[in-house]
């Protein structure tokens, strides 16, 4: 596995990271054996950066990871990363103080360790708490609970006002930010790709395969379902348009050409653009395919190829609701 730098930190990971939201208990996603098959098959090849969120199944995601690395005993051989800020429940959400410091906590329980390497927030916030939040961050970077801090769903001039902000109050700039992108949904690459690019910050891409959708699974005037689509209803909101099975079938094309699959042309592709995919698996057999799409290198012209039958979409955001 080809290890990278993470944005301007001193974190080297792999050039996947395994996401975590599909270990827990809504009906498409996994526990017990299976989900620890998968966390091992992921770590055993190499993959050491690794995504959850307290929020995923009410913290069942981060138990589940927890548990499997403590088995393990390899916790400091991995990159790991939680997030905050979701809705948890009606009283634990957002990013005050106390809240932070909560959230925090119960991660750390959770997932049966002492310290994150890189500490995300879930989502944007009102810019009115700006100032607090990077204090509440500072004081957990400062008293190790974390190494780093990331941002996901921001949007461009939020994660400019958010760098700004924090280089001005001398605190750390984030290292990450964890965005929705795949090859049909590149809305990103308008600002927060060229934006975080220029400053060092790791462009750390959620759903690279479309939640499934970019894996050859669906097809064009078929009214076919899978345990996914049917109980994740961002999924059919944000894909299956005309347009984007005109991206899918190009990849189809291109991994029938290589005599491989969709999924893998499909990280591959994700991966060629110089980002860090978290993508998610329900089976075992998925990272053993994630890890091939590393191992094969698309080049300019079959991207060219999968780029062009793009067509702009409305901005959609995270798991977080927001
Ligand atoms: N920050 C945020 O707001 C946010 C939002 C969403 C996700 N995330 C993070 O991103 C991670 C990945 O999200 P995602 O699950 O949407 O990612 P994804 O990688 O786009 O999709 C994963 C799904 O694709 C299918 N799949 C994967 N590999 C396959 C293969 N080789 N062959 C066939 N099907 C395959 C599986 O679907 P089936 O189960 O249907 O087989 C799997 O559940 C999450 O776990 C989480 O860590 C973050």
């Amino acid at each position: 596995m080809k290890l990278t730098k993470l944005g301007w930190s001193d974190l080297r990971v792999s050039v996947l990271c395994l996401g975590g939201m599909s270990f827990g208990s809504t009906e498409w996603m996994v526990k017990g054996n299976e989900a620890e098959k998968i966390i091992k098959t992921a770590i055993d090849g190499g993959i050491n950066f690794i995504d959850t969120a307290n929020i995923y199944s009410n913290g069942e995601s981060e138990k589940i990871l927890g548990a499997t690395i403590k088995n393990m005993g390899i916790r400091d051989e991995l990159v790991l990363c939680s997030k905050a800020g979701g809705k948890f429940n009606e009283v634990h959400q957002g990013f005050s103080r106390s809240e932070i410091n909560y959230q925090m906590r119960g991660s750390l329980e959770r997932l049966q360790t002492d310290r994150l390497d890189v500490y995300t927030l879930h989502t944007w916030f009102d810019s009115l708490e700006t100032h607090s939040i990077l204090r509440s961050l500072k004081q957990i970077v400062d008293d190790g609970r974390t190494s780093y801090i990331g941002v996901s769903n921001f949007l461009g001039y939020q994660l400019a006002e958010f760098y700004h902000a924090a280089r001005e109050a001398g605190m750390d700039t984030p290292v990450l930010v964890q965005n929705h992108y795949n090859a049909v949904y590149r809305e990103d690459e308008r600002e927060v790709i060229p934006y975080s690019s220029g400053k060092n910050i790791a462009y750390t891409p959620f759903s690279p395969l479309a939640a499934g959708f970019l894996t050859g699974k669906y097809r064009r005037d078929s009214t076919q379902d899978t345990v996914r689509s049917r109980t994740y209803p961002a999924m059919k909101k944000r894909y299956f348009r005309s347009e984007d099975f005109n991206v899918l079938e190009t990849v189809e094309e291109i991994a029938g050409e290589k005599g491989t699959k969709s999924s893998i042309i499909s990280l591959a592709y994700v991966l060629a653009k110089g980002f860090i995919p978290v993508f998610g698996a329900t089976k075992a057999e998925h990272v053993l395919d994630a890890i091939q799409a590393t191992e094969i290198s698309l080049g300019d012209k079959d991207v060219k190829r999968i780029d062009e039958k793009y067509v702009p979409h409305p901005v959609s955001m995270g798991t977080a609701g927001y």
